[in-house]
């Protein structure tokens, strides 16, 4: 069996090319993310356990008051509820309410929760919490509003609270890809799709989530060539401090190196300096962000 299977994903690897690349774009008619993506996220142990240990580094919020912004199907909320004294759990997917309600029913932690079906870039809070935790992540958080999430989220914060994550540092590397026609980003499900890298990893910004001011990047910047070819793409990859000691640096579930057509094609011989100007906003999708290349 596990012979027919491994042996399956290598003849299809092709098909399989934009297949992560389905699974989590926002679907307009689900009212949010397909349910796959969901199971892709709840059965992704490198990320679920990334927040399990920052819960765990927090004492597992015992006795604090919480708020989850972007619950989904609760795999994160389950970690911590038996240990707090009150959760405000927020989601704005309408397809998750009766899942979310059904669920909450099966634990004796359901009266320490109030569930609030409300977009969180709007909601108030009746109280001040400890903590807000809040997976909306996406690569370069491009195609989700976790920075403006997060500014509005922040003021309902006791002094001394925290944000989890904390911290999210955002890298490329100028490479030469394959992008079939139609196709402006993928995420990298294999290695055998990934693009041939003409620079090494560079560091193009960091956002501190509890001071961040800015509603995006606004960058020019020059990288040196490492080998001669045909710029085309970025390799945008996303490293997530959670709470200081429990980092996450992407898997497929969430932040996977993403390859991103540049706005401008750059033929470069090793030894050239090549000039970026890098602008997006946050949430404002990925296939919005400009990369200039002279
Ligand atoms: C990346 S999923 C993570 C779900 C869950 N926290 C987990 O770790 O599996 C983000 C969730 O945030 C929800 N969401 C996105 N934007 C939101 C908003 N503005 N207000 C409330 N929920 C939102 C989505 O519907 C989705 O369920």
């Amino acid at each position: 069996m596990k012979k027919e299977l491994f042996e399956s994903i290598i003849n299809n690897y092709d098909e399989l090319k934009y297949k992560l690349l389905e699974a989590q774009t926002f679907d307009e008619e689900h009212f949010g993310f397909p349910e796959i993506y969901y199971k892709i996220m709840e059965t992704d142990n490198q990320r679920v356990n990334a927040f399990k240990k920052a819960f765990f580094l927090n004492g597992n919020f015992k006795n604090k008051t919480i708020c989850e912004v972007g619950v989904g199907t609760l795999p994160l909320t389950k970690l911590y509820m038996p240990f707090v004294k009150k959760a405000y759990l927020i989601e704005n997917n309408p397809d998750l309410i009766p899942i979310i309600n059904n669920e909450i029913s099966k634990y004796d932690w359901k009266d320490k929760v109030e569930v609030m079906y409300v977009d969180a870039l709007t909601v108030e809070l009746p109280e001040k919490v400890d903590f807000v935790i809040g997976e909306l992540m996406s690569i370069y958080c491009a195609n989700e509003f976790q920075v403006q999430i997060f500014q509005h989220m922040r003021k309902f914060l006791k002094s001394g609270g925290k944000l989890l994550p904390n911290r999210i540092v955002n890298f490329a590397r100028l490479c030469e890809a394959e992008i079939d026609e139609g196709i402006h980003h993928y995420p990298v499900n294999f290695t055998r799709h990934q693009p041939m890298f003409l620079t090494q990893q560079f560091l193009v910004n960091e956002i501190e989530l509890m001071k961040e001011k800015k509603q995006g990047v606004n960058l020019s910047f020059s990288v040196p060539i490492l080998f001669s070819g045909n710029i085309n793409a970025l390799y945008l990859e996303s490293y997530v401090e959670i709470t200081e000691g429990a980092n996450f640096t992407g898997t497929d579930s969430l932040m996977p190196p993403t390859v991103l057509k540049t706005t401008n094609t750059q033929k470069v011989e090793a030894g050239d300096l090549v000039h970026i100007d890098f602008s997006f906003n946050y949430g404002c999708s990925l296939d919005n962000i400009q990369c200039v290349l002279s």
